[in-house]
């Protein structure tokens, strides 16, 4: 990615990857998913400094380790973690939120790790997974079993944590209850299975693509409607209430208005999207007290990477989280830009691109 708005990237087989340092591990990116934070960084509402290489939602093989690293080898399977926690820190430990502690995350985010005719360069959130090869700390992997299709292991890097991540950790989504997603893009089908998986007994989808609907149901949506059906359903479903989970899984702030509006008094809303900074939502200081609404953030779904990882492909395992189906389409990276497109255009659940 050379400038903040243009909308192709360029391909480019000149780029090296920078030396290894000791506490560094190199990997072969077998698999990395295009997700719609990609898109986000090109069109400037995720701020990083181009030139870039994107791509954060990525899984492989490790082929070098820094001389500090003792606990991963050549050859290990991995996921790369685009928000990496140091372990070490009041986040990591006595707060309980590694997926909040920025130790490494920044100085990863901040570090050049690519470069291109003596132009060094970053990997997007510090991770570049659109390249075949990158470099990352130590603590930006989770080693995985190698049995593990590493298709299947990519997407567990970004969209699908966020999204079960968001219904199971953030939002605490509780058995028998009600369950509003808006968006049924990868993320949205994430937190739509992690509502399933939590128990919910209505799980509406709302995505203004009426294609989205029908994959929605497949997914485990009890219904699934387009954004100017959702009012009558909410009265239907709830009884005028509204849910008691609503999450925003797009990222535009009219929608997190609405996310807000169809959740009920003493529910959870819970924002997943990612909106500009720039951008503003805004709520009555009277309804804030009110209603007694929980308005949560989610940031990598709340997760803890060391466990969550595993757990979700324990889902996997036993049939309960089904990735392979978000796979749209598999590309090759010539693919990119087309690939870009259709996610802006709100087309696909998950393109991966095989290398
Ligand atoms: N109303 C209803 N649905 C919409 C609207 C809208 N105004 N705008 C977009 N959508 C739908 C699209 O049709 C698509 O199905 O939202 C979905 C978004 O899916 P993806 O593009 O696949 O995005 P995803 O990768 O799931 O990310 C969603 O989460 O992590 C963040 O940065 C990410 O903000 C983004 C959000
Ligand atoms: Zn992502």
């Amino acid at each position: 990615m050379r400038e903040v708005g243009e909308t192709t990237l360029d391909l480019c087989d000149d780029i090296e990857m920078l030396d290894l340092g000791p506490d560094d591990v190199a990997i072969k990116i077998t698999h990395t998913g295009v997700c719609h934070s990609d898109v986000s960084v090109m069109n400037g509402t995720i701020p990083q400094e181009p030139p870039l290489v994107l791509g954060h939602e990525g899984a492989g093989i490790i082929e070098e380790v820094g001389s500090n690293v003792d606990d991963l080898a050549v050859g290990d399977h991995v996921i790369v973690v685009w928000s990496p926690p140091c372990g070490k820190c009041v986040y990591c430990t006595g707060r309980n939120q590694p997926n909040l502690c920025i130790n490494i995350t920044f100085g990863a985010m901040a570090r050049t790790k690519f470069a291109q005719g003596g132009q060094e360069m970053m990997g997007m959130a510090g991770a570049g997974t659109f390249a075949e090869r990158t470099l990352m700390p130590r603590q930006g992997v989770v080693k995985i079993d190698s049995d593990i299709p590493l298709d299947v292991a990519s997407l567990i890097g970004c969209g699908v944590m966020t999204g079960v991540g968001a219904c199971l950790n953030t939002a605490k989504v509780s058995p028998g209850s009600s369950v509003v997603v808006f968006g049924a893009g990868g993320v949205g089908v994430a937190a739509i299975q992690g509502a399933r998986i939590a128990g919910a007994a209505e799980i509406v989808a709302v995505d203004k693509n009426p294609a989205k609907l029908d994959e929605a149901i497949a997914f485990g949506a009890t219904h699934a409607v387009l954004p100017e059906d959702l009012a009558d359903t909410k009265n239907q479903i709830t009884g005028g209430d509204g849910f008691d989970y609503a999450l925003e899984c797009i990222g535009v702030p009219a929608l997190m208005r609405t996310a807000y509006d169809m959740t009920r008094r003493g529910g959870t809303c819970c924002i997943v999207g990612v909106g500009r900074m720039e951008e503003m939502v805004s709520f009555n200081a009277f309804e804030l007290f009110y209603n007694e609404k929980t308005l949560v953030g989610s940031y990598y779904g709340g997760t803890d990477v060391r466990t969550d990882f595993h757990r979700l492909l324990r889902l996997w395992k036993s049939g309960k989280l089904n990735l392979e189906g978000m796979i749209t389409r598999r590309i090759s990276i010539h693919e990119i830009n087309p690939a870009l497109e259709a996610v802006r255009n709100g087309e696909v659940v998950r393109q991966v691109i095989e290398f």
